[in-house]
């Protein structure tokens, strides 16, 4: 058996249990240490991986010359700090989105990347996802003819106080129209409001023109008590309905015919998505193949996050 990856995860909150959950097992892996300053996260941390290692400064547990992979699922506000040491320390880094809500800062993390010819992942995940690709190949071979209107509700998610509801939420509308499409808006309306005092907006609406008379209108927010991440796609001839909540048949198609409407349920399958996304970071580290790296995904990403939110 080949050597496996010695993952450090740092931030073992929500998100840093379902990741490692994949990772572990994922057999190219192996959970090596977790590092939380929190002490009863950590505490659960022991309880999942009782034989890792364990540490709650993160200075600490990096200085190991065992780790090949940092996986950071701490804070926004953390994960520049914790990118570019990794990156210094010529680690491979996986980091949750959003990167950074700085430019700056995005581009020093892919020139300490490149220049240390250590992979920077980013948890963008419904990208990796098999109904993304479904739909992308429905796009790209025209099967339901010219996409027009892509339109997606996401709403309930925790609140944080170092996002708002557009980089949280809207992040993963942002990242799987640029990955179907290719193409930036070359327009945008948004209205967002703060409902939550000591919060940014935790409400969004956001319409988004694109060239050819394709548009997206995104509804967003963290309030709801309803968990809700549905996508529509009106095509010319019939209508797309992506339900990730939907345990089964995720995807929905209504295709136009002179009676009306005729329902289609496609089977695709439904790994688990971090399943995939974990097996893309495996396979990628794996090839050791640097000149095809994708870096321009995450900064053209945060150039139009930056942009739609600048007045919020
Ligand atoms: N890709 C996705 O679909 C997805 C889903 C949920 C969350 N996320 C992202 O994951 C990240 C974490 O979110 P979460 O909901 O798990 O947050 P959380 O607050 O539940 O967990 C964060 C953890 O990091 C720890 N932490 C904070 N500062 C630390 C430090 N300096 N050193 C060590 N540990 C520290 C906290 O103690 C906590 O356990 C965020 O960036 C969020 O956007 C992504």
């Amino acid at each position: 058996m080949k050597k496996k990856f010695n993952v450090l995860v740092v931030g073992f909150g929500y998100w840093g249990p379902i990741l490692s959950r994949n990772i572990q097992a994922n057999l190219r892996f192996n959970i090596y240490s977790i590092c939380d300053s929190n002490s009863s996260n950590l505490n659960k941390a022991k309880n999942i991986y009782p034989s890792c290692f364990f540490y709650s400064s993160f200075q600490k547990a990096l200085n190991n010359s065992k780790i090949d992979i940092v996986v950071i699922s701490t804070p926004t506000n953390t994960h520049y700090k914790f990118a570019k040491m990794a990156l210094i320390k010529k680690k491979h880094v996986l980091c949750e989105k959003p990167l950074s809500l700085n430019l700056r800062e995005v581009k020093n993390l892919i020139s300490l990347s490149k220049k240390n010819k250590k992979f920077l992942f980013i948890d963008y995940p419904f990208i990796y996802s098999e109904s993304v690709t479904f739909i992308k190949n429905i796009i790209t071979k025209k099967k339901l003819g010219k996409a027009l209107i892509y339109e997606s509700i996401r709403e309930k998610a925790p609140y944080r106080k170092d996002t708002n509801v557009i980089w949280d939420l809207g992040i993963h509308d942002f990242a799987i129209l640029q990955h179907l499409t290719n193409r930036n808006p070359i327009k945008f309306k948004v209205n967002a409001i703060k409902t939550k005092k000591g919060y940014k907006s935790d409400f969004a609406n956001i319409n988004l023109y694109y060239k050819n008379n394709f548009s997206a209108f995104i509804k967003l927010n963290w309030a709801s008590p309803i968990k809700i991440r549905l996508i529509k796609i009106y095509f010319e001839k019939g209508l797309l309905i992506y339900d990730e909540n939907e345990g089964i048949y995720k995807i929905k198609i209504y295709k136009k015919s002179k009676q009306g409407f005729n329902l289609e349920f496609p089977l695709v399958n439904f790994n688990e998505t971090l399943k995939l996304f974990i097996d893309y970071v495996g396979n990628t580290i794996i090839t050791d193949n640097f000149k095809n790296f994708n870096f321009n995904f995450s900064l053209n990403l945060t150039k139009t996050l930056l942009n739609i939110t600048k007045n919020y």
